[in-house]
């Protein structure tokens, strides 16, 4: 168990390391997570967010090393979700006099998850509390990612607290951007988190990235709720969501596809060959090998999907229609897609898989390929041509 690591003085992390987290409500976590807590201390005390509940001991250690619990005046919570909330029933035991700070709809979101009557303050965006010789100024983030969310900021040591913002699913020994020997993967994980949990609320993060701008937050230091804090390359990761957020796409094409007996595999197979020939970078993706978490972080940054399914059942092959059901509630910004697919007798499985393309927004570039049972070799030329043809009009 690691101890408490001081990010400035009387700014402390206390929270907890779950190395071996592997899932998250459908989400694949192969790198674990950490759920950050911090402890700010003035005059007064306030703890910013906890940990999952049975990370709890883990926390109280921490925090125990630093000071005596029962002196917290304050449990500030940025977002209601359990992973930063589920120790606040066994932290309220043993802080007497603490005193509950989120926005309105986190004293709600509390209520209904926790059943009780905790003294509460409710913030909103602009209001202060002092600790005495730090000031704690909070930001409204309404839906990012839920109805409650908000962010903290130190003032004077220019500490943004942005619960879920900026965070990764990444465990590890170091808490800083600096000490980490490959950033490339923790800016890996930061996409796949952003894929997978902000990617439908995108427009709403350019606005409050203004707001932070105009309310003149200086910052120094990026504290997320989830894996490493940033502040030696703030620019690289405010960047990076910029552009998330505004759909800024790389010309690279994604097949994506499942197969029954290897002919829509042979398909995606010649249409990859015709992409590489006219020089679009492409990538294959069998949708039974790789997770559907790892497959948005994929589709987050690339301008062209191409979705290949068989015929089952009068419909869609069950692992295209998980993609393309999850897909759908992540409202990709600024796709380009085409179907194609191998079917026996009745082939609506193409049909289906444009519709649903068109549905979440994504641009068709020409109606879809399919094949009767197996590709032949003028079929795989098809295939081979649509490559090139998608290749050639980007
Ligand atoms: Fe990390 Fe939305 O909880």
């Amino acid at each position: 168990m690691s101890g408490s690591i001081e990010l400035k003085d009387g700014v402390h992390w206390v929270g907890a390391i779950d190395w071996n987290v592997r899932e998250f409500h459908g989400y694949s976590t192969s790198r674990g997570t950490t759920y950050n807590a911090y402890l700010i201390r003035g005059d007064k005390t306030a703890l910013v967010d906890t940990v999952k509940a049975e990370f709890f001991p883990e926390m109280i250690s921490k925090i125990e090393s630093l000071i005596d619990p029962a002196e917290i005046d304050y449990l500030v919570v940025n977002h209601v979700e359990m992973d930063h909330s589920g120790a606040l029933p066994l932290l309220m035991e043993r802080t007497p006099r603490a005193q509950i700070v989120a926005t309105d709809n986190g004293v709600k979101g509390l209520t209904r998850h926790y059943r009780k009557d905790w003294p509460s303050l409710k913030v909103r965006t602009g209001n202060e509390i002092s600790l005495g010789g730090k000031t704690l100024q909070f930001l409204e983030a309404y839906m990012l990612h839920w109805p409650d969310s908000m962010f903290t900021y130190v003032k004077e040591d220019r500490v943004l607290l942005p619960n879920d913002g900026f965070g990764q699913h990444y465990a590890s020994y170091q808490r800083f951007d600096d000490e980490i020997d490959h950033l490339e993967i923790v800016m890996e994980e930061a996409a796949k988190y952003f894929a997978n949990i902000l990617m439908p609320l995108a427009p709403l993060i350019p606005p409050l990235l203004k707001k932070v701008e105009k309310m003149g937050l200086q910052i120094d230091m990026i504290a997320p709720s989830h894996g490493i804090i940033w502040r030696s390359h703030l620019g690289k990761i405010i960047q990076a969501y910029t552009d998330w957020s505004t759909g800024v796409v790389q010309d690279r094409a994604l097949i994506i596809y499942d197969s029954m007996w290897g002919s829509t595999e042979a398909m995606a197979r010649a249409i990859a060959q015709g992409m590489s020939r006219a020089g679009l970078e492409n990538k294959l993706i069998h949708l039974r090998k790789n997770h559907y978490s790892d497959i948005v972080k994929e589709i987050l940054t690339a301008k062209v999907l191409v979705i290949g399914s068989p015929t089952l059942n009068e419909g869609v092959f069950p692992s295209v229609a998980h993609l393309l059901s999850y897909l759908k509630g992540l409202h990709p910004l600024k796709k380009k897609g085409v179907a194609f697919g191998s079917y026996g007798w009745s082939g609506e499985a193409i049909k289906v898989v444009e519709a649903e393309m068109k549905a979440m927004g994504i641009e068709i570039l020409e109606p879809g390929l399919e094949v009767v049972y197996v590709p032949g070799e003028e079929e795989l030329q098809q295939c081979m041509d649509l490559g090139e043809r998608i290749a050639a009009g980007l």
